[in-house]
């Protein structure tokens, strides 16, 4: 299948399934169903969403060796993919006449084999991207037709090899400032005003455009942190959005990382992804996707490094993870939104345990350190068919 089409797909097939009475929503999940999350009789959590959304999940090269603990896990529970750092520049491009192809290949590779959603992150950043881009031999900053013409060998190097294989690119990654405007990265710094329009856009602009003549059919997104909470960077990024589509630049969707805590404000996640989804005016097949999910113990304004996890805290954390994804199955039941990508699996393996303190001990998402199921993998997954029933007895 297409996977950029596949938001109709996946709205066809909800309503067919509403009318039939849907077959995920029948079965009550507990825990005594599987203690570890790689055990045969474990249930699925993509099967369990497959009416509202893809489920998936950041991995790294050592989950994809088949017939270990880490490759059951992943292969039942997700149905999209995306190498957490090896399709980064510095990793897959770093030197100007090195590629490291390596990981991607593996990764679609299996996405080939068991027919799974493959996602590319991410093409152009300002995190993670070596210096040789931006400089040249003796260290002087490159101009802009040089940083232009680096980048679209970069992208149609990669994009091309790709090619209806791997479905999504997060093209761009984190351009919006925290505060204001954009990001004044190298990208912004050196390429800025390229065509002397007036605006900053054009780096952005030209990485989708060739990105797009690379693979017309790969569905091109742009990727950020924040936008469900930071509404200035949502502005931002909606301003930005509606001129680029106006003027027919090819941007399929917005990526919203949603790095979240437990105590994350969810409605005011509703309205900046409201407003997001208000760019399909312009474009009515314009998506929303979740693309790195993760809930923190620890608020911004916590600095510590150790959390106790109470029962009263599990509580209040199970119940933050169903709120974020009834929300979800909101946009989806809109036809705003078709993936829900984790960053990552285990608390163990989480980027929050370094991130951004340093040796925090962090428990962000379903699968524990043991790789047991935790009780929030339980309460999501009874979530849909307690939506359904609700919605039921509400006719
Ligand atoms: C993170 C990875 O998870 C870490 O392993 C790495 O050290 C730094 O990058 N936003 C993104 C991701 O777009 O690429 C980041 O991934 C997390 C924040």
């Amino acid at each position: 299948m297409k996977k950029k089409k596949l938001l109709g797909a996946v709205m066809a097939s909800a309503l067919l399934v509403s009318s039939l009475a849907s077959c995920s929503g029948e079965v009550n999940y507990t825990a005594d169903m599987a203690e570890y999350a790689y055990e045969d009789k474990a249930p699925s959590i993509c099967e369990v969403y497959k009416d509202y959304f893809q489920v998936g999940s950041a991995i790294n090269p050592r989950d994809l060796e088949e017939g270990t603990d880490r490759f059951n896990i992943i292969n039942k529970q997700f149905n999209v993919f995306t190498l957490e750092n090896d399709t980064k520049p510095e990793t897959i491009h770093p030197s100007e006449d090195v590629y490291n192809f390596d990981s991607t290949d593996q990764l679609v590779e299996f996405g080939e084999k068991y027919d799974k959603t493959v996602r590319g992150h991410t093409l152009v950043w300002h995190s993670q991207c070596p210096d040789w881009f931006f400089y040249d031999d003796e260290g002087n900053q490159v101009t802009a037709d040089v940083l232009v013409e680096r980048m679209k060998e970069h992208i149609t190097t990669i994009v091309s090899r790709y090619k209806g294989k791997i479905d999504t690119w997060d093209v761009c990654n984190e351009v919006v400032d925290d505060s204001y405007g954009l990001r004044l990265s190298n990208w912004l710094k050196i390429i800025g005003d390229y065509d002397g329009d007036g605006d900053n856009y054009d780096y952005i602009q030209i990485a989708f455009e060739t990105a797009h003549e690379a693979d017309p059919d790969a569905r091109l997104i742009i990727n950020d942190y924040s936008l469900e909470v930071n509404s200035n960077k949502t502005i931002t990024m909606y301003n930005m959005l509606k001129q680029l589509l106006e003027e027919g630049v090819p941007i399929d969707g917005v990526g919203i990382q949603m790095h979240i805590d437990y105590e994350t404000d969810v409605e005011r996640m509703r309205d900046n992804i409201q407003l997001l989804a208000k760019l399909r005016e312009i474009d009515p097949d314009f998506v929303i996707e979740v693309t790195e999910l993760d809930l923190s113990c620890f608020t911004s304004y916590d600095n510590s490094t150790e959390k106790e996890i109470t029962e009263e805290f599990t509580e209040q954390f199970d119940a933050k993870y169903c709120e974020v994804l009834n929300l979800l199955m909101d946009l989806s039941d809109e036809g705003i939104l078709d993936t829900v990508v984790f960053w990552g699996y285990d608390d163990g393996s989480s980027w929050l345990n370094d991130f951004p303190v340093e040796g925090r001990t962090n428990y962000p998402l379903l699968i524990d350190r043991d790789l047991k199921f935790k009780s929030a993998y339980w309460d999501l997954m009874n979530l849909p068919r307690q939506r359904e029933e609700e919605a039921s007895a509400q006719e």
